[in-house]
C-alpha cells in the first residue's frame, strides 16, 4: 500500500487531499496517516496541511524498490524488487529466490552487507548508505561454458551508466573490474544454477563505492564521490545501470556477442597489454590479444601459443 500512496504523492506535485488518497486507494482515513507515518520512518518527507492535504517535498536516496521502480525505464530487469537494510549478501537472496523460481529481471538490493563477497572468495567491502549492492536474476538461453559473455556485458552496461550519470570514464579490466584511473570503483560477480548443457539461471551481483570514503575501502579502491568530490543519486544510478543492462541483453539475445565484445574491447585496459594470469596454481605471462567467443581472454604467451583464459586475476607488467 506504501508503495500506491508514494505513486500518488510523486505524480502530483502538490498537494493530494486525504479524500482523494482513500478514494483512490480505497482505504481509510486512519489507514494513510498511518502509511504516511510508515513512509516517513523510511526517509521521506512528507507535510500534512489541514484542509490541503499531503506533499511530497523529498525521497531518500535509498534502494527502495517504489524508488528504483519509479520511472524505471527497462520492461524485464526490476520487474520485482526487493529491498534489505542488511544482509548478509545479496547474491544468497537471489540465489534462493531463483530456486523457488523467481523470474526474469528479479532484483534484491540491500543498503549494507554483513558478509559481501567478490571473486575468488574475497570480501566486497559494503559500508551502509554508500554504495549500491545489488543482484540481478537472469534466465539466459546460453550454455553454462558462455556465461562468462554475460560477466562481460554487465561490466560494459555499468561504465555505461556511469558515463551517463557522471560523465567519468570508467575502464574494464578483464574480466570484470571496472576502475577508473586504475583504482577500483565496482566489480561484478556471476554465479550460476545449471545443469551440464543448460543454465537454470544466473545472478549477477554488481557491487558500486557510490558515496563511500575511501578510508572505508580496501587500498587501490576509488569510489564516485571521491572522484567528483560530490554525492551522487544511488538510486538514479541503479536506474541506470538496470536499464543499461537490459539493453544490452536484448541486444546480445537479437545480434550475438560481437557487438558486446566489440564495446567491451574499447572499454578494456586489458588487450595489447603485456599481462600475468594468477591462477590458484601458478601464473601465465604474455600480451592480452583478444576476449574470444565465449567471453574468455585470450593470452599470446612467450612461446607465441595463443592460451584461453575464463578466470584469474589480471596484473600488467612491463
Ligand atoms: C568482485 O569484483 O570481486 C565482484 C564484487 C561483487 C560485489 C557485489 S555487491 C552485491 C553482490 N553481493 C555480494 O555479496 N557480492 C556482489
Amino acid at each position: 500500500m506504501e508503495e500506491k500512496i508514494l505513486y500518488l504523492l510523486k505524480k502530483n506535485e502538490n498537494y493530494i487531499s486525504g479524500e482523494e488518497i482513500s478514494r483512490s486507494l480505497n482505504i481509510t482515513r486512519a489507514g494513510i496517516w498511518k502509511h504516511m507515518q510508515e513512509l516517513r520512518a523510511l526517509g521521506y518527507d512528507i507535510v500534512a496541511v489541514p484542509h490541503l492535504g499531503y506533499k511530497l517535498v523529498s525521497c531518500p536516496d535509498k534502494l527502495l524498490p517504489a524508488e528504483i521502480k519509479f520511472g524505471l525505464k527497462s520492461k524485464i530487469l526490476g520487474k520485482e524488487v526487493i529491498y534489505y537494510d542488511t544482509v548478509p549478501s545479496t547474491m544468497d537472496i537471489a540465489f534462493e529466490r531463483g530456486l523457488k523460481g523467481a523470474g526474469e529481471g528479479f532484483v534484491v538490493c540491500a543498503e549494507a552487507q554483513s558478509k559481501g563477497r567478490g571473486r575468488l572468495g574475497r570480501h566486497w567491502a559494503s559500508p551502509k548508505g554508500k554504495g549500491i549492492y545489488m543482484s540481478v536474476l537472469l534466465r539466459p538461453q546460453l550454455a553454462p561454458s558462455e556465461v562468462a559473455r554475460l560477466t562481460l556485458l554487465c561490466a560494459v552496461a555499468v561504465c555505461e551508466a556511469v558515463k551517463q550519470a557522471t560523465g567519468l570514464q570508467v575502464s574494464i579490466k578483464w574480466p570484470n573490474d571496472l576502475q577508473i584511473k586504475g583504482k577500483k570503483l565496482a566489480g561484478i560477480l556471476t554465479e550460476l544454477s545449471a545443469e551440464a548443457d543448460r543454465v537454470r539461471f544466473i545472478v549477477v551481483g554488481i557491487g558500486m563505492n557510490v558515496n563511500t570514503t575511501v578510508s572505508s575501502l580496501p587500498p587501490g579502491a576509488t569510489s564516485l564521490r571521491h572522484e567528483l568530490k560530490r554525492n551522487v543519486s544511488r538510486v538514479e544510478l541503479t536506474k541506470l545501470i538496470l536499464r543499461e543492462i537490459e539493453q544490452y541483453y536484448v541486444l546480445l539475445q537479437k545480434k550475438g556477442f560481437d557487438p558486446v565484445a566489440q564495446k567491451w574491447r574499447e572499454l578494456s585496459i586489458t588487450l595489447n597489454k603485456r599481462i600475468r594470469v594468477h591462477e590458484p596454481r601458478g601464473f601465465i605471462e604474455g600480451e592480452a590479444v583478444d576476449i574470444d567467443t565465449d567471453g574468455g581472454l585470450l593470452v599470446r604467451s612467450d612461446t607465441g601459443v595463443i592460451i584461453k583464459k575464463m578466470a584469474g586475476d589480471v596484473v600488467q607488467i612491463h
